[in-house]
């Protein structure tokens, strides 16, 4: 189980470094893919700026890409640090993150988009830099333009699902019909992708098999994720 701030790094089998860590008092999960041969760094909600900068830093690294599944507060925590010190930086979401309302800034953060996804909900599309290759897959629900992000065998859900759970939709921008729809959309394309894959949850807020583990694997997910589970569509 990582502590805060602590990095979990692998290399998967076509050289892609995936760094995975949890930071702060709600237990943000991130992800970041790394081609060192070609320079590139794309991280996925980073929470703490200060201390990704510094692990970064100790690997001769500079972030190059900012991913966001979504822009709920937490999840965009990390921001204004990052383009502070790396203002060169490419910044990605969905088209549909974008803080919808003045109201919305009470749960969201402005965060200033250099690139976007425009993918209809459901939709996966391809994203590329370096060597890394990622499927970008609009789910909303949670969140207006909320993505999950597969890719070099994980699959980051952000606040799509959690080891057991899934993400709450009565926050502003929530949508329950849809969240649906994502759960059924990624339902299908996990149970396409290799099954040994990890599942990084946005939140590593539930226990499972006696722990609280960092991530599970996609197969498990399936069997034991109540919602992967049981989901159907109801018309
Ligand atoms: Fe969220």
């Amino acid at each position: 189980m990582l502590s805060d701030g602590e990095f979990h790094i692998s290399v998967w089998e076509d050289g892609v470094e995936v760094w995975v860590t949890q930071m702060g008092n709600l237990m943000n999960m991130n992800t970041a893919f790394i081609d060192r041969s070609n320079g590139v760094v794309a991280i996925i909600d980073p929470f703490d700026a200060g201390k990704w900068t510094q692990k970064l830093e100790e690997e001769g690294l500079e972030p190059t890409h900012l991913l966001y599944t979504h822009t709920h507060r937490d999840h965009a925590a990390g921001f204004p640090g990052m383009i502070k010190r790396f203002p060169e930086l490419e910044v990605w979401g969905h088209e549909e993150a974008r803080v919808p309302s003045l109201l919305g800034h009470v749960v969201f953060r402005k965060i200033d988009f250099t690139r976007t996804w425009d993918c209809l909900p459901d939709e996966t599309v391809g994203w590329s830099a370096g060597a890394i290759n990622l499927g970008i897959t609009h789910s909303p629900g949670h969140a207006p333009g909320h993505v999950t992000i597969h890719g070099h065998g994980v699959y980051h859900a952000g606040d799509l699902l959690f080891v057991r759970s899934a993400g709450r939709v009565d926050l502003p921008g929530g949508d329950p019909k849809a969240m649906q729809r994502s759960l059924i959309r990624a339902k299908e394309l996990l149970s396409d992708i290799d099954q040994n894959w990890r599942l990084i949850p946005g939140h590593r807020y539930d226990s499972h098999g006696g722990t609280t583990p960092d991530w599970i694997s996609v197969g498990d997910a399936l069997k034991f994720n109540y919602f992967l589970a049981n989901i159907t569509m109801v018309e």
